[in-house]
């Protein structure tokens, strides 16, 4: 395996990791390229958590090996520690000291003097919109500012490579923007960024290239445009004035488009999955030739909206089943609806 000249923030090369009867890592090779984010797509219970766990050393691998930076993860723990940082799914503020608290408190665990403790502690606050909650007890924070001061106490040291394991699960759309913005800002500073998520949107909107995994094995890799064009490039909302038009619609969008049209429960609604789009016909384009057919038969359309491919999507296409079926956890009900709505 290659060491510190390849590049690589992360390589791995057949890493498992069981639990009693379950592998919930199953030979999992990932090359992450120094400097980007770096996308982990998978369902509950897909493994990525685990994988992460393994790569910031908090888990010993069963079988297979990993570098960070080009230092084994099992052999070299010490200097792999010195370099990454964690923000987990679950994680580690205490939630009965406050903001400016905690951030004191864990970089004077750091070794910071106590004023430059205070001092970066103000300057994340102020940086992560924290400032106005700086004195309240994070218990009181809403879902978005613990996600925040988590991430902030991640990068109190700038780290070499941070781990964020779905950083933005259960928050709203405007704290999901927050947090996206300070992923964003992380990885300008020069630090590697291993994202996991549920959604294909983020990983689309921050990630350079993308891992999907099912199941403790890797089943897609690429770039976000490879994975989409792979996978098709999302579907088309439409709903029609007249529910008597509908048969016709389907067919003409049939015809127009390389698209599976289904007709919904609404009897005035339709969808057409996309196929994978040319590189010189982009979802927008092909969704524009479509209405326009529509407009030429004198098909009325009153709403329209183009969406990305969902996980479910993403999943039925690589694996032939969707998420549910690949979930092994209880846990599968956390669904999400990226439908990112485009001017009709
Ligand atoms: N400590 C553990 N003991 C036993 N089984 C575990 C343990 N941790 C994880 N597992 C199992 O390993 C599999 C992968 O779990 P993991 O937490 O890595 O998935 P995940 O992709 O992070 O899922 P989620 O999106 O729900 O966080 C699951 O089947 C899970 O139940
Ligand atoms: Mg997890």
């Amino acid at each position: 395996m290659r060491t510190q000249t390849s590049g690589l923030a992360i390589e791995t090369a057949g890493l498992v990791k069981t639990f009693g009867g379950t592998r919930a890592v199953d030979g999992v090779d990932l090359s992450v390229p120094a400097g980007t984010v770096y996308g982990v797509l998978g369902p509950n219970g897909a493994g990525k958590t685990t994988t992460v766990k393994m790569l910031a050393t908090l888990l010993r691998p069963d079988g297979g090996e990993a570098h960070v930076f080009g230092h084994d993860i099992v052999r070299e723990a010490d200097e792999v520690r010195g370099r990454v940082s964690l923000t987990g799914q679950y994680a580690s503020v205490d939630e009965d000291l406050t903001g400016t608290e905690n951030l004191v408190l864990l970089g004077r665990l750091l070794g910071h003097q106590k004023r430059a403790a205070r001092d970066r502690a103000a300057q994340l606050l102020e940086a992560f919109g924290l400032t106005e909650a700086a004195a309240k007890q994070v218990k009181q924070y809403s879902g978005g500012m613990r996600r925040r001061i988590d991430i902030a106490a991640s990068i109190l040291n700038t780290p070499d490579l941070l781990f964020l394991d779905e950083p933005t699960t259960g928050l709203d759309p405007r704290s999901r923007n927050q947090v996206w913005d300070i992923v964003r800002a992380v990885v300008s500073q020069g630090t590697t960024v291993l994202l996991t998520t549920q959604y294909l949107d983020e990983a689309d909107q921050l990630a350079s290239r993308i891992a999907v995994i099912d199941r403790g094995r890797v089943i897609a890799e690429g770039t976000k445009g490879e994975l989409k064009s792979s996978v098709g490039a999302g579907s088309v909302h439409l709903r029609l004035r007249d529910p008597d038009q509908r048969d016709l619609a389907a067919h003409l969008l049939r015809q127009a488009l390389d698209a599976k049209v289904q007709p919904e429960p609404d009897q005035v609604a339709l969808t057409a999955r996309l196929g994978t789009a040319a590189s010189d016909d982009s979802a927008a384009g092909q969704a524009a030739r479509a209405l326009n057919e529509l407009a030429r038969a004198g098909i009325t359309v009153d709403n329209f909206s183009l969406g990305q491919p969902s996980l479910d999507e993403v999943f039925l296409a690589l694996t032939g089943h969707d998420t549910h079926e690949s979930g092994r956890s209880d846990d599968s009900g956390r669904s999400h609806d990226p439908k990112d709505e485009v001017a009709a």
